[in-house]
């Protein structure tokens, strides 16, 4: 891949242009971050409020980033878009990210189903990969949701990746993560067998979360959970 960066939208000769432009694509991540405010506070308020009936939280953290502008830019490159205000905001789903990490896998489903059905949140997509993991092991539920931002300039529809998972799967994606992206260990000697090992540990975390699950239903025919 190309490593120097080309960026039309900031690299003008024209100063006046260029802070402008740089205005408006700083303008655009102050968006995103209030986007990561409200959807954060509606996970905090959920998980709130299911704490005082249930006497326990069914999301132990919420992380979240807004995308980097390299990594904006090398998606649009990706997809075939020039780096514009415009294209961000129609083409990307995941320049807002919030990450919620759940006790139990039916806590995925509680946050999923409760988050959903606000009226004011709108899902675009859903991809289940706990019901269906992806061929390396990878399981989460992500979400691609719009919601209303109110700003000066009025009412924005803003988009966000929200991501849920257990503890076990999140512990995996990390690892699987820090231990995949290094540059070139696809052609690496025995990257078959690290692939295979690392299916194989994703499947002792299925075990995992699926065992406390199930300690969860036997204890929860007699107590509230
Ligand atoms: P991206 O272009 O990466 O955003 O993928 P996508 O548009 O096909 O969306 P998808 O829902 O498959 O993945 C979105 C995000 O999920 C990624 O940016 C990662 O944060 C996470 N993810 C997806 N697959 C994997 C995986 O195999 N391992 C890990 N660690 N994370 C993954
Ligand atoms: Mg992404």
């Amino acid at each position: 891949m190309d490593n120097k960066l080309n960026l039309p939208f900031l690299d003008t000769p024209d100063p006046e242009r260029f802070i402008k432009n740089a205005a408006k694509f700083s303008d655009l991540m102050m968006m995103y971050r209030c986007t990561i405010r409200e959807l954060q506070t509606k996970l905090e308020v959920l998980n709130d409020e299911f704490s005082i009936e249930n006497k326990r939280n069914p999301i132990s953290f919420i992380k979240t980033r807004v995308k980097k502008p390299e990594s904006i830019y090398r998606k649009l490159q990706k997809l075939g878009y020039e780096f514009s205000a415009e294209n961000i905001q129609e083409q990307l789903n995941d320049v807002a990210g919030i990450r919620v990490v759940c006790a139990f896998i039916d806590d995925i489903y509680t946050v999923a189903d409760l988050l959903a059905s606000q009226d004011d949140i709108k899902i675009l997509q859903i991809k289940d990969y706990i019901k269906n993991p992806k061929p390396n092991g990878y399981r989460s539920y992500h979400m691609i949701v719009e919601v209303p931002v109110f700003f000066s300039r009025g009412k924005t529809p803003m988009r966000a990746e929200i991501q849920i998972r257990t503890n076990g799967m999140d512990f995996w994606a990390t690892l699987e993560h820090q231990l995949r992206y290094k540059k070139g260990i696809e052609e690496m000697e025995g990257y078959d067998q690290i692939s295979a090992e690392l299916l194989e540990s994703a499947h002792a975390m299925i075990e995992m979360d699926n065992e406390m699950q199930h300690i969860k239903d036997m204890i929860g025919q007699f107590h509230d959970l």
